[in-house]
Formats: C-alpha cells, structure tokens, sequence
C-alpha cells in the first residue's frame, strides 16, 4: 500500500514537474487513494484460476496431456499452443471439445473431410462445445466458454489422421 502511494507521489511530482514550467493544471490529487482501495479486499479472486488451461501439440502428433479439469458454471480460458515447427498443412493441430454421447470416431470422420472449414465440419456444429482454430507450428490460439453441466467431455484433434493420437477427456466438476 505504502509502495502505490509512493508511485502515485512520484507521478504526482513528475507531473508538477512537467507543468511547472508551462501552464498549471490541477493535479490528479484524489486518484491515488482510489487506486489503494482496490488492492486490500481481493485475495480471494483465484478460484477462477483453476478455469485456466494450457495444453501443447508438437511435431509428433501428440498433446502433452489426455485429461484437462476445470469447474462447472465458470468461464473456462483454454490456451492451445502448437509447439512444433511444421506448418499446418502437414501437421495441423486443433482442439475440439464435444457434447457428451458424441460418437467421436463418427464426428472424427466427418471432420476428416471438413478441409475447406479447417476440419471444422459444419453439419455437426451441435456436436461441439467449443474449438480452436487449426494451427501450425508456433502459433496459439485461446478459447473462452462455459460449460454449466458436470462430467467428463472427449476432446480431439481433427486434423486428417491426429484423432488416433490426439484426443483426450475436459472433466468438469
Ligand atoms: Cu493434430
């Protein structure tokens, strides 16, 4: 606490500084307090944290974990990172997570011969929870949704070939 009105102070002098020598204006005085405020009451803002997923896809066709957990009826931010260095073409990689009682092989099919929507297929779209887009060596892409119902959700890669290798289980509790 001591240190933000330190810092306010020194902005607060560097602007007088600043103004000093050309026009007065009035100084932010009553903004510095307002800042300090925030900062006391918020030690508890770390449940939604654990809604805070990361998963890798490399070179080798493969996630570096089948089983991801988050907690039912809160956002849950999931970060796909593809580590490898192959482009997309030959080794693209994304995450579909599916509706419970998804026949997954079925739906990895159809996906399979989605190439114009990035194995996307459109005709399944109430199959799917939510996906990142396909990537290729290097990139990232995150993803935001809530899933409010408890249990366990497969998630895959559809890229052509990956859904033997690259699948897995989100289980919400
Ligand atoms: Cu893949």
């Amino acid at each position: 606490m001591n240190k933000k009105i330190n810092i306010s102070m020194l902005m607060l002098m560097g602007f007088l500084a600043i103004t000093s020598c050309g026009k007065k204006e009035t100084a932010p005085t009553e903004e510095s307090t307002e800042i300090n405020d925030t900062t006391d009451s918020e030690g508890e803002k770390s449940a939604e944290a654990s809604n805070t997923l990361v998963i890798e896809g490399n070179d080798q066709m493969q996630f570096n974990t089948n089983e991801l957990r988050a907690t039912a009826g809160q956002p849950i931010t999931l970060t796909l990172k593809h580590v490898g260095k192959i482009p997309k073409e030959a080794m693209g990689h994304n995450l579909v997570i599916l509706q419970e009682g998804t026949d997954e092989a079925d739906f990895a099919t159809k996906a399979m011969n989605a190439k114009e929507t990035d194995y996307i297929p459109t005709s399944e779209k109430t199959s799917i929870i939510a996906h990142t887009k396909l990537l290729g060596g290097g990139e990232e892409d995150t993803i935001e949704f809530t899933i409010d119902k408890k249990g366990t959700y497969n998630f895959l890669c559809t890229f052509p070939g990956h859904f033997a290798m690259m699948k897995g289980v989100l289980i919400v509790e």
